[in-house]
C-alpha cells in the first residue's frame, strides 16, 4: 500500500507550488489533478466539442490521448503543460470539472497513479473524494487578496495582461462554482488539517506540512 498526502483548496492558494516541493522532498511522486482536467479541456476547446453536452465529453475524455509524466502535461506526445495554464483554459475548465462522467474517468487515473508510487496530490476533492482513506489531508488556503495577488503575479510575469480587479473577480467566481457544485465541490474532508498560509513563504508552508507527514524523531 502506498502513501498518500492530499492538499485541497482553492484557486490561487499556492497548493501546486507546495505540493510539487513537498513531493519532492519526500522523494514522492508529485500529481497534480488540476492539469488533468485543463487537458481535458483543451482537448475539447481544440476539438470544439460542446462543453454543455455531457456525452460528448464522456467520449472525449474517454479517447484521450494523455500522459502526465512528472512536471509536464501531454496531449496526444504534446507537451501542453504551458497551453493548459491559457486564461481560456481556465474559464472554460468549470464545464468539464461539472461533468460527473469526466471525473469518474479522471478519478480513476488519480487512483492508478496511487497505486504505483507514494503520492502528494493537490486538487479540491482529494482528501472527500478521491482517497478518503489518506492518512495525511490538508487543506491549503489564504485570504481571498493574497490569492489574488499571488496570481496576478505569476501572470504579469509570463506575459499576461491583467489587472488586479479583474483576477480577483475571476477567483471569487471560480472559487463560488467550486464550492457550490453539486459533484465532488471544494471542501475540506473533516479530518483534513486547514493551513492558513496568508503571510506565509512557500518554503515556510512546505517546512510546516514536512513536519506534520513526517514528524522528527
Ligand atoms: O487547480 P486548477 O486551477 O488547475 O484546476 C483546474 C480546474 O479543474 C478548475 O475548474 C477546478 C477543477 N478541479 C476539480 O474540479 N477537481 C480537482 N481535483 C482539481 C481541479
Amino acid at each position: 500500500m502506498y502513501r498518500v498526502v492530499t492538499i485541497d483548496g482553492p484557486a490561487g492558494a499556492g497548493k501546486s507550488t507546495v505540493a510539487r516541493l513537498l513531493a519532492e522532498r519526500l522523494g514522492w511522486r508529485f500529481l497534480d489533478t488540476g492539469a488533468m482536467y485543463r487537458v481535458v479541456t483543451l482537448a475539447a476547446l481544440r476539438e470544439e466539442t460542446d462543453l454543455e453536452d455531457a456525452d460528448a465529453l464522456e467520449r472525449l475524455a474517454t479517447g484521450l490521448d494523455a500522459a502526465f509524466p512528472p512536471g509536464q502535461a501531454l496531449l496526444a506526445g504534446e507537451d501542453v503543460s504551458k497551453a493548459i495554464r491559457d486564461v481560456a483554459v481556465t474559464r472554460a475548465s468549470r464545464f468539464i470539472a461539472n461533468c460527473a462522467a469526466v471525473r469518474e474517468r479522471l478519478v480513476a487515473w488519480q487512483r492508478a497513479f496511487a497505486e504505483a508510487a507514494d503520492v502528494v496530490t493537490e486538487g479540491r476533492d482529494q482528501g472527500t473524494i478521491v482517497f478518503p482513506d489518506a492518512p495525511h489531508k490538508f487543506f491549503v488556503t489564504a485570504t481571498e487578496e493574497e490569492r489574488a495577488r499571488r496570481r496576478l503575479a505569476e501572470l504579469l510575469a509570463k506575459g499576461d495582461e491583467t489587472t488586479f480587479e479583474v483576477v480577483l473577480a475571476d477567483q471569487q467566481a471560480r472559487d463560488a462554482r467550486d464550492a457550490s457544485r453539486a459533484i465532488a465541490p471544494m471542501r475540506p474532508a473533516d479530518d483534513a488539517e486547514t493551513i492558513d498560509t496568508t503571510g506565509m513563504t512557500i518554503e515556510e508552508v512546505v517546512d510546516l506540512l514536512l513536519r506534520k507527514v513526517l514528524p522528527p524523531s
